[in-house]
C-alpha cells in the first residue's frame, strides 16, 4: 500500500470528530490503547473476508445488524445473549429461505460513535455540543456530560473486550445449536398475531430437522449443528480509535484494524479526499460503506478505485440506504455502473436510515412497513440489472422495545413512549426483526433462483 500508514489519515481533511478539551490526556490513552491486545485476530478478518467473497460471487447472504449505537448503560448479559439470539433465529430462516450460508456480521463490541447532522443541540435556549456516542461523551444535557472525555475510549474498549468475550463463548458452547434455534422460532410463530403468515416455512424447517435426525446428522455428531460464527463491525468513525488498535499482522505484515472483523465508513464521512477514506484504505479488513441518494456513478468508481484497486471479492461492501421511495429511482444507475466497469462487490441493503421519521410526539421512529418497502425495491432492482442482492443490514436489538412502528403487535405512535430507550436510531425490536426475516423469506428465494 503506497503512501499510507496508520496515521496518515491525519494530513486528511476529517468530519465529524470530538474536540476534546486538553490533547495531552487524549495521546496519554491513544499510548494507552496500542499496548492494549487487539480483539479480533487477523486469521479471523481473513475467514470472514473469504465469506463474504461468497457473498460477492452469489453463493451466500450477509445478515448485518445490531444497536445504532451500543451505550455503557445498557451494557449487561441479557442484552448481548438476546442481539446474538434474533440474529441467530434470523440467520436460519435465511438460511433455509435461499438455500445457502448467512454470514452473520454484528453491530457491536465497538458501535459507541455516532455521526451527527448538528455539532450543537439546543434546548430551552442553552446550546451545547450534540452526543456523539458513549465513547465521547454522554447523552445526558448538561455541559459536563457533553463534554468529550478521552477516559470514554478505554471504557469502550474493556466493554467491547468482554462483549466479545461472551458472544465467543455462545457461539462455541452450545448456545447457538440449531435445533434449539428453531424452537425459539416454533415458540416465535405460534404466539404471533401474525402466525398464519411464518407457519408454513417453520413447519418446512420443522420436517427438515427431523428428516435429518433421521438420518443421524445430529448435534451430536455433527459440530456445524451445534456452533456458528459471528463476526464484529462498527461505523470506523472516530479514527484515533481506531489507529490505536491498527496492528501489523505477523504472519503477513500487513496492516489489520484489529478493534473489529469489518469496518465501514457511514454516508456522512465518505468524501473522496477524506481521513475516513484515507484511513481504511490501507487496512486489510473487509470495508463497507454506506451509499445515500447524493451518491453518483462516477464518484462511486472512484471510491471503489480507493477503497478496492485489486478489485478484490468480499473486500468491499457497498450498503445501499435510499429510502423507500427513492430506493427504485437511485439505485439502478449505481448498480449497472458497477456491474459494467466489472467491480466485484457485495451489495448490501440498509432499509433502516433513509426511513426515519419525526413521530408527532416528537420521537424519531421508522416504520416496519417502510423498512420492508425498501427492502423489496432492493430485490426488484437487482433483479432488473441482473445482479445479486447479497445481504440486509439492519438496526435492531433483542429487546422489546418501542422504536419503530407497526409491525405484527401494531406498536403506534402513541405507543412509542412505552420503551423507548435508543441512544440514538429508533431499533426494530426482536419480534419486528426475526417478522421481517420471514417476510423476505419468499423474496430472498425467488433473488436466488430457488
Ligand atoms: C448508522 O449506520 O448508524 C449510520 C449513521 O448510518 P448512515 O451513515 O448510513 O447514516
Ligand atoms: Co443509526
Amino acid at each position: 500500500m503506497e503512501n499510507w500508514s496508520p496515521d496518515s489519515w491525519k494530513s486528511k481533511p476529517i468530519l465529524q470528530q470530538p474536540e476534546y478539551p486538553d490533547s495531552s490526556a487524549v495521546k496519554k490513552v491513544e499510548d494507552e490503547l496500542a499496548l492494549m491486545p487487539p480483539l479480533v485476530f487477523a486469521g479471523e478478518v481473513r475467514s470472514l473476508q473469504k465469506q463474504l467473497a461468497d457473498v460477492a460471487s452469489g453463493q451466500a447472504f450477509l445478515l448485518q445488524g445490531g444497536d445504532c449505537a451500543e451505550s455503557f448503560a445498557e451494557f449487561n448479559a441479557t442484552n448481548i445473549r438476546d442481539t446474538f439470539q434474533v440474529m441467530l433465529q434470523m440467520a436460519v430462516v435465511m438460511t433455509f429461505a435461499g438455500s445457502c450460508p448467512v454470514v452473520k456480521v454484528a453491530r457491536i463490541a465497538g458501535q459507541y460513535a455516532k455521526p451527527r447532522s448538528a455539532g450543537t443541540e439546543t434546548v430551552d435556549g442553552i446550546e451545547l455540543p450534540s452526543y456523539r456516542g458513549d465513547i465521547i461523551n454522554d447523552i445526558a444535557f448538561n455541559a459536563a456530560s457533553r463534554t468529550p472525555d478521552p477516559e470514554r475510549l478505554v471504557k469502550a474498549y474493556h466493554q467491547a473486550t468482554s462483549t466479545l468475550n461472551l458472544l465467543r463463548a455462545f457461539a462455541q458452547g452450545g448456545f447457538a445449536d440449531l435445533h434449539k434455534v428453531h424452537q425459539w422460532n416454533l415458540s416465535f410463530v405460534e404466539k404471533s398475531p401474525q402466525s398464519e403468515k411464518y407457519q408454513h416455512l417453520a413447519k418446512q424447517i420443522d420436517d427438515t430437522l427431523a428428516f435429518m435426525e433421521a438420518c443421524g446428522i445430529r448435534s451430536s455428531n455433527v459440530p456445524q449443528l451445534k456452533e456458528t460464527s459471528l463476526y464484529t463491525s462498527h461505523e470506523a468513525l472516530l479514527l484515533n480509535y481506531e489507529q490505536a488498535l491498527t496492528r501489523q499482522d505477523s504472519l503477513t505484515n500487513r496492516w489489520y484494524d484489529c478493534s473489529a472483523h469489518m469496518l465501514w465508513i457511514g454516508d456522512r464521512t465518505r468524501q473522496l479526499d477524506g481521513a475516513h477514506i484515507e484511513f481504511l484504505r490501507g487496512v486489510e479488513n473487509p470495508v463497507g460503506v454506506k451509499v445515500g441518494p447524493t451518491m453518483q456513478p462516477d464518484e462511486l468508481i472512484q471510491l471503489i478505485d480507493a477503497l478496492n484497486p485489486d478489485n478484490l471479492p468480499g473486500r468491499l461492501t457497498l450498503i445501499s440506504r435510499m429510502g423507500a421511495d427513492k430506493i427504485t429511482e437511485h439505485l439502478p444507475a449505481l448498480v449497472r455502473r458497477v456491474k459494467e466497469e466489472g467491480r466485484k462487490v457485495v451489495w448490501s441493503s440498509d432499509p433502516m436510515h433513509g426511513n426515519t421519521i419525526k413521530a408527532s410526539s416528537g420521537y424519531k421512529t421508522r416504520s416496519v412497513d417502510s423498512i420492508l418497502k425498501e427492502m423489496k425495491g432492493f430485490f426488484e432492482v437487482h433483479r432488473a440489472e441482473g445482479t445479486y442482492a447479497g445481504g440486509v443490514h439492519f438496526e435492531m436489538t433483542g429487546q422489546n422495545v418501542t422504536e419503530c412502528i407497526g409491525g405484527a403487535y401494531r406498536i403506534t405512535e402513541e405507543g412509542l413512549a412505552d420503551r423507548y430507550h435508543t441512544h440514538c436510531d429508533p431499533r426494530l425490536n426482536a419480534d419486528q426483526a426475526l417478522e421481517l426475516a420471514f417476510l423476505i423469506a419468499d423474496t430472498l428465494k425467488q433473488a436466488r433462483g430457488r
